[in-house]
C-alpha cells in the first residue's frame, strides 16, 4: 500500500482546491507551526511540514522559540495566534520540554484551529460522532490507507487496534467504530497479543516497539496499517528506519501492507493540510470541496 503515492495525490486535490478558494473567496489558508527547543527529529519533521504547506498554496508561519521558554511565554504565544485570523491552524510540535506541561498548551489552543485535533473538544466531538470536528491526522491517514486497500466499506472487519496512546491508538479506534468495524484495542498488558491479532482482518499497528508484528501473527489476506517509525541498529554499523511489523514477514501472508518509511508517514502530513483546509472552510463559512 503506497503511502508516498497516496499522499501526493491528496495534496494535489488540496492545492487545486486552495486554488478555487483563492480565486472564488479571496482567501488563504494559513499554518503557524510551533517548535520549542532544538530536538533534530522535531527539526526535521517542521522544516518538511513547512515545505509541503507552502507548496499546496498555503501561508506558512514558523515559530521557534528557545527551549528555555517558560509556559506563560508559550501560552501568550499561543494567545496571540488564536487571534490573528490570517491562522486558521495551529500545530504545537510534540514533545515539548519537560518543564511545559503539553495538555495545559493542548487546551489554550482555539479548538477550532487545532489540526492536531488533540483538544478535548476535537477528541469529544469524534468519539460522540459529531459534524465540524478536526481529526488526528495519523488515524485519518491510517483508515484511508486502509480504505485505498479495501475499497470504502469497511463494515463489520474486525480491527485489531495495537497501542492505546492520544495521538493514534485511541482516535484510530474511534474512526474505525465510525466506519463500523469490530474494534479490538491492544496494549503493552493485552494477554495473547499474536493470538488476537491473528483475527484480524486489518492490524494497525501504534506500539512503537521495532519489527514486533510476525508472520504467524497475520491471518492470510489481511491488511496491515503499521505506524511505527523506529530506528534500529543495521549489520553495517549504520542504522535503519523499521516499523512496528516485521515488513517482510508480514508481507508474506498479508494482502496489503503499508512500508516504512513510504507508508503512513507521508499521510501524516498530507492530513495536516488537509485539516488546516477545513479549518479554513469551517472558519469562513465555505463548503470543503468533495474532492478533499
Ligand atoms: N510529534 C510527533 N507527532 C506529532 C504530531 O502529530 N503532532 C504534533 N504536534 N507533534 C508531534
Amino acid at each position: 500500500i503506497d503511502g508516498k503515492a497516496t499522499a501526493q495525490q491528496l495534496r494535489d486535490n488540496i492545492a487545486a482546491a486552495i486554488d478555487t478558494l483563492k480565486q472564488q473567496h479571496n482567501l488563504q489558508p494559513g499554518l503557524a507551526v510551533v517548535l520549542v527547543g532544538e530536538d533534530p527529529a522535531s527539526q526535521v519533521y517542521v522544516r518538511n511540514k513547512g515545505r509541503k504547506t507552502l507548496e499546496v498554496g498555503m501561508n506558512s508561519l514558523e515559530f521557534k522559540l528557545p527551549a528555555e521558554t517558560s509556559e506563560a511565554e508559550l501560552l501568550t504565544k499561543i494567545a496571540e495566534l488564536n487571534g490573528d485570523p490570517s491562522v486558521n491552524g495551529i500545530l504545537v510540535q510534540l514533545p515539548l520540554p519537560d518543564h511545559i506541561n503539553e495538555t495545559a498548551i493542548i487546551e489554550a489552543i482555539a479548538p477550532e484551529k487545532d489540526v492536531d485535533g488533540f483538544h478535548a473538544v476535537n477528541s469529544g466531538k469524534l468519539m460522540n460522532g459529531e459534524q465540524g470536528a478536526l481529526v488526528p491526522c495519523t488515524p485519518q491517514g491510517c483508515v484511508m490507507l486502509a480504505k485505498q486497500h479495501l475499497g470504502d466499506n469497511l463494515s463489520g472487519k474486525h480491527a485489531v487496534v495495537i497501542g492505546r496512546s492520544n495521538i493514534v491508538g485511541k482516535p484510530v479506534s474511534m474512526l474505525l467504530l465510525q466506519e463500523s468495524c469490530t474494534v479490538t484495542v491492544c496494549h503493552s498488558r493485552t494477554r495473547n497479543l499474536a493470538e488476537i491479532c491473528r483475527q484480524a482482518d486489518i492490524i494497525v499497528a501504534a506500539v512503537g516497539r521495532p519489527l514486533m508484528v510476525k508472520r504467524d501473527w497475520v491471518k492470510p489476506g489481511a491488511t496491515v496499517i503499521d505506524v511505527g517509525i523506529n530506528r534500529i541498529d543495521a549489520e553495517d554499523g549504520k542504522t535503519r528506519l523499521v516499523g512496528d511489523v516485521d515488513y517482510h514477514e508480514a508481507a508474506e501472508v498479508a494482502a496489503g501492507i503499508t512500508p516504512v518509511p513510504g507508508g503512513v508517514g507521508p499521510m501524516t502530513i498530507a492530513c495536516l493540510l488537509r485539516n488546516t483546509l477545513v479549518a479554513s472552510c469551517l472558519q469562513n463559512g465555505v463548503e470543503l470541496p468533495d474532492s478533499v
